[in-house]
């Protein structure tokens, strides 16, 4: 079977993590898939950039760099349009068009989904496409699809977690080497954890639009990030990280929705912001730029997620999961709607046990 071809927008941390991974792993990934993902064309604003990451790649010959990002999702040879480019209105446009042309959409903009995922599910779903966000959160961690599929059985209860690796990075970097705030957002930016404008990570805007990207799957509710509490962390002071020290308690950004009662009837909370947790607790020893996911559910009880939260390969991770899982569903192949195993059946290999 040929190929699927991908079209990707933007090319920065993710995407060169996305075409690294695509070919490292190929084979594997085209077994799992059931047939070939080929990224054919690149939106860039640095074409030399973009063109060194697709060469780098060995998909010089086969992907096409350009300027114009609407060159991609308005080109019919495009099944699956992969959304990297974050932001707001731009990435709106983009990927609605791309709906409106009949594309599947794989995209890691949380923003995006948090403020206008209600329209862009709505078009997706009256043009019978797939829009698929596993990397919108918590980076490599397989939340959305633990939350929307292994958890199906349950009523969840909560949702808690650590969900902003530049956060939590710099507040066990202050604690462990004493440096100070500045120099630590410039490190988590060099390592390619920070967002662009990274006010969305230290005020917990970044961790908001997570949690309300969640609390949808978990509650089955619209996105409602208007409705949340936050607050970040940039008034927190190394005292401050210290005192908590002493008490025995470690400071984290949490991010928590849960059912709870409004107005007297039953609501959903949303709240993000600085908490003092146990030092003996598990999630008060998740460090560096990692996360963690901790759901209560009622039938499978409390389950705890935990993984690399942002970074090239971690992120890349889960947008290319949604590139296979869109694969399989996209293709006319009746063992591709729910995998029994993780490869394709005919791709099965006769390895001696
Ligand atoms: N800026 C985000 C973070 C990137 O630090 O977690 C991953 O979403």
């Amino acid at each position: 079977m040929k190929p699927i071809k991908a079209g990707l927008l933007g090319i920065g941390t993710v995407g060169a993590g996305t075409f690294q991974v695509l070919r490292r792993n190929q084979e594997e990934i085209r077994r799992r898939a059931g047939r070939g993902i080929e990224v054919s064309m690149v939106a860039a604003r640095n074409l030399e950039r973009a063109r060194d990451i697709v060469l780098d790649a060995g998909a010089a010959g086969q992907c096409e760099v350009v300027n114009d990002p609407f060159a991609v999702v308005d080109n019919p040879d495009i099944d699956i349009v992969v959304e990297l480019i974050g932001g707001y209105d731009l990435a709106r446009e983009l990927v609605l068009r791309a709906i409106a042309n009949g594309k599947h959409v794989v995209t890691a903009n949380k923003a995006l989904l948090a403020q206008h995922g209600n329209e862009i599910f709505a078009a997706a779903q009256e043009k019978g496409v797939m829009v698929a966000f596993e990397a919108a959160v918590a980076g490599g961690i397989p939340i959305i699809k633990a939350l929307r599929e292994g958890l199906a059985a349950n009523r969840i209860e909560s949702v808690a977690g650590i969900i902003n690796g530049t956060t939590n990075f710099i507040l066990s970097e202050m604690r462990d080497k004493g440096l100070d705030f500045a120099t630590v957002l410039k490190q988590a930016q060099e390592l390619g954890y920070a967002e662009a404008d990274p006010t969305f990570d230290i005020e917990g805007v970044d961790a908001a639009h997570k949690l309300t990207i969640m609390a949808a799957i978990a509650f089955g509710i619209p996105m409602q990030f208007g409705g949340a509490h936050v607050e970040g962390i940039s008034r927190l002071q190394a005292v401050d990280i210290r005192y908590a020290e002493e008490l025995g308690y470690r400071i984290k950004l949490l991010g928590i929705t849960r059912r709870s009662s409004v107005d007297g009837g039953e609501g959903i909370e949303l709240r993000v912001h600085p908490t003092l947790i146990p030092a003996a607790r598990l999630i008060a020893n998740v460090e560096g730029a990692m996360n963690a996911v901790l759901v209560k559910a009622d039938a499978v009880g409390t389950t705890l997620y935990y993984g690399k939260g942002a970074g090239a390969e971690p992120t890349a991770s889960s947008v290319i999961a949604d590139l296979v899982d869109v694969t399989r569903s996209a293709t006319v192949d009746p063992y591709s709607r729910v995998p029994h195993l993780a490869f394709h059946p005919s791709e099965l290999a006769d390895l001696p046990i």
